[in-house]
């Protein structure tokens, strides 16, 4: 797939086809995170591979009772070690790096799954400590994403979105010139359409209601 289309196409899915997703696209979308840009080449990253149901139900339970995660055949837990980088940086590489690490890796993962015909959502809203339990986590490795894959049961429309020039700055955050409109355009049109549609949505609704 292209790269666009493959940014493009990504959306969070929380609906999955009782399919199992093969080893190797597995090990392709863990090989593609791995492939991420880290803090000094620092490698804080662990993966765990959870297909045990029992163990899928635990961590939707875990997630605040997202219970759609354990209707994905395979779910991907990211975790962070915090040594080394505590080691090296200090608090910066405690509370970021470690973080932008994996959110580089999370990333990673998301569209590579896309990629391969995959699909998944990004989950950070669970307890970490009953993640921890659930898989055995030693207690200097950090649970940051839950990554539920699976082959998509529904497809999501883009979700509203800022429009592009008005979130950004041209050499201080004071200006954001309106010249570079057209480079936006593509992105702006499309937020436009998905507007106009569901004001139509709207005005057919309420034309139902008001006589
Ligand atoms: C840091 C982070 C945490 C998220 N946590 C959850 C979550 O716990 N549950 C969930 O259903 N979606 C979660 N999401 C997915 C977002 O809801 C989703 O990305 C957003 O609504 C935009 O929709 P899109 O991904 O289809 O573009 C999370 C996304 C990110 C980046």
């Amino acid at each position: 797939m292209e790269f666009e289309e493959v940014i493009k196409k990504r959306r969070s899915v929380r609906k999955f086809l009782h399919i199992p997703v093969p080893r190797e696209l597995i090990a392709r979308i863990i090989g593609a995170g791995h492939e991420a840009p880290c803090a000094g080449n620092i490698i804080n990253w662990r993966f765990v591979i959870v297909q045990d149901e029992q163990k899928r139900k635990d961590l939707a339970e875990a997630a605040l009772e997202q219970h759609w995660i354990a209707e994905a055949p395979v779910v991907l837990v990211l975790c962070s070690r915090l040594n080394e980088l505590k080691k090296f940086y200090g608090l910066r590489g405690e509370k970021l790096y470690s973080i932008q690490n994996c959110a580089a890796v999370a990333e990673n993962m998301v569209l590579q799954a896309v990629n391969l015909g995959l699909a998944s959502c990004w989950v950070s809203a669970f307890d970490e400590n009953e993640v921890q339990r659930t898989l055995d986590i030693p207690d200097d490795i950090r649970p940051q994403v839950i990554l539920p894959i699976g082959y998509p049961a529904e497809t999501n429309p883009r979700p509203l979105r800022y429009k592009l020039e008005d979130i950004t700055f041209f050499d201080s955050f004071k200006s954001n010139k309106m010249e570079w409109t057209a480079a936006f355009l593509r992105d702006y049109k499309f937020v436009e359409k998905v507007k106009e549609s569901s004001s139509n949505f709207f005005s057919r609704l309420k034309s139902l209601f008001v006589k």
